[in-house]
């Protein structure tokens, strides 16, 4: 019986400790996200309207569980874009109760990649002069700052049919996509608001 009960406690701690390894390792890739951390917004996984990723591959499926879900507390190290310009990155749980853990990010990104241009907790402010967290946190809480359609948020003066194309259009994606005539009108009508 004691020995069963000292071999519980080793497995016990035994996984204790890998499961306070891999929380080290996590908080240790937050910390270092930089410029590097950010690629082609096709790369990550759409999900309705957004595409999301995690810092950590491994807890990708956590992350989709809850986006596919479309409501609930999404995991540490998840990343949600709707334009590749505008990040969401979720730090682990205590870090700032304000924004529920999540880090605003504004990038400037090119055929080179992407430039953190602006990055932190409440105090990030987009090109329109919005301040992210204004926005975000107008969700209801069980969206967890998500915006989408109907969570609550002011809206935002692009429609669905534009982050489409801004989406596809991406530059750091290496592969170009081409746009049929109805997302051609779309970007010029882009082009026209937004300039660039
Ligand atoms: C005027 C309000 C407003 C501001 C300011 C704003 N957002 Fe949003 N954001 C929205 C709305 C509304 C959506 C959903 C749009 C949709 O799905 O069509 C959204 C969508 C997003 C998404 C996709 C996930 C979601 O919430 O639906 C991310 C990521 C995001 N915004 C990041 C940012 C960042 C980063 C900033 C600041 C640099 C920012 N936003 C500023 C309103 C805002």
């Amino acid at each position: 019986m004691k020995k069963i009960i000292m071999l519980l406690s080793l497995v016990v701690c035994m996984s204790f400790s890998a499961f306070a390894n891999d929380q080290v390792a996590l908080k240790d890739k937050i910390e270092n996200i930089d410029d590097a951390s950010f690629q082609c917004i096709k790369s990550m996984t759409k999900v309705r309207g957004f595409y999301v990723d995690n810092i950590d591959s491994e807890r990708l499926d956590e992350t989709l569980l809850v986006a596919q879900a479309g409501k609930g507390e999404y995991p540490a190290g998840s990343i949600i874009q709707l334009v590749p310009t505008e990040v969401m990155i979720k730090h682990p749980k205590g870090t700032n109760d304000k924004t529920n853990d999540w880090e605003f990010f504004e990038l400037k990104v090119d055929k080179q990649g992407s430039k953190i241009h602006v990055r932190g907790f409440e105090n990030v402010v987009n090109k329109f002069g919005g301040n992210c967290l204004d926005c975000h946190q107008k969700a209801k809480p069980e969206f967890d700052m998500v915006c989408e359609q109907g969570h609550g948020c002011d809206p935002i003066p692009i429609t669905p049919a534009m982050t489409a194309v801004i989406q596809k259009t991406d530059p750091r994606c290496e592969v170009n996509y081409t746009l049929n005539a109805e997302e051609m009108a779309i970007a010029k009508q882009l082009k026209a608001l937004f300039g660039g």
